[in-house]
C-alpha cells in the first residue's frame, strides 16, 4: 500500500444511504447466509453496535464496512468484508484498526472474532494486528463450517 492509497481510504459511521453498497459487498463476500439489509439497518440505532463503511475519495463509493459489538469490557467483530475489487490496497486494515482504535476509546479491554478455518486472507489480517487464535468451532454460522476463535487484549 503507498502513501497515496492511505488518504484515498475515508473512514466514516455508516447512514442508510450506504446500506445498498454494504449489502452488495455482503453477498460477493459471504456464502453462508450473507447478512439482510434489515440486518444492516437494525445496527444504525442500536446502543451496543458500531457500524462503520471505508469509501474511496476518488471513486466517491463504499468500499468495505466493518461491525463491531461493543459490550462493556468486550467487543466482538461481528461483521468485516472489503468489495473484491478493492481488496489488498489497505482498506480492511484501516477498517480494523479504525474499530479496534473506537473499542479502545470505549474501555474495552478485549476483542474477539470468528474467522473460518479456510479463511487464510482474513487469519492473515487479524494475526498482523495482534490477534491470536485461542481455540476452534464447529458448526459456526449453522453450517457445517469450521471456525477459528480470535482474541486480543487491547
Ligand atoms: C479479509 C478482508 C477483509 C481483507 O481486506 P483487505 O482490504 O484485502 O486487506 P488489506 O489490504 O487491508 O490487508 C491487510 C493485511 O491483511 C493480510 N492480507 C489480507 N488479504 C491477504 C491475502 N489475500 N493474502 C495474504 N495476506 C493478506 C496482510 O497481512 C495485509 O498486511 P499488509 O498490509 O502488510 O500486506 C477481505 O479479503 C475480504 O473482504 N474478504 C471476504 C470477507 C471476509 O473474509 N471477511 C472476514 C470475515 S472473518
Amino acid at each position: 500500500m503507498t502513501e497515496n492509497d492511505d488518504d484515498e481510504i475515508l473512514l466514516r459511521m455508516a447512514t442508510e444511504a450506504d446500506l445498498e453498497a454494504v449489502v452488495a459487498i455482503e453477498r460477493a463476500s459471504f456464502q453462508e447466509p450473507p447478512w439482510s439489509w434489515r440486518s444492516f439497518a437494525s445496527l444504525l440505532d442500536d446502543p451496543y453496535a458500531r457500524f462503520k463503511v471505508a469509501c474511496d475519495a476518488r471513486a466517491g463509493i463504499v468500499t468495505g464496512y466493518i461491525v463491531t459489538w461493543i459490550i462493556v469490557e468486550d467487543a466482538e467483530i461481528a461483521n468485516l468484508a472489503v468489495a473484491p475489487d478493492w481488496r489488498a490496497r489497505g482498506v480492511g486494515g484501516r477498517l480494523l484498526d479504525a474499530a479496534v482504535a473506537e473499542a479502545v476509546t470505549s474501555g474495552v479491554r478485549r476483542l474477539h472474532l470468528e474467522v473460518r478455518e479456510s479463511n487464510r486472507a482474513a487469519q492473515l489480517l487479524y494475526g498482523s494486528r495482534g490477534f491470536v487464535a485461542v481455540g476452534r468451532r464447529k458448526n459456526y454460522y449453522r453450517s457445517q463450517l469450521r471456525t477459528h476463535s480470535f482474541s486480543a487484549a487491547l
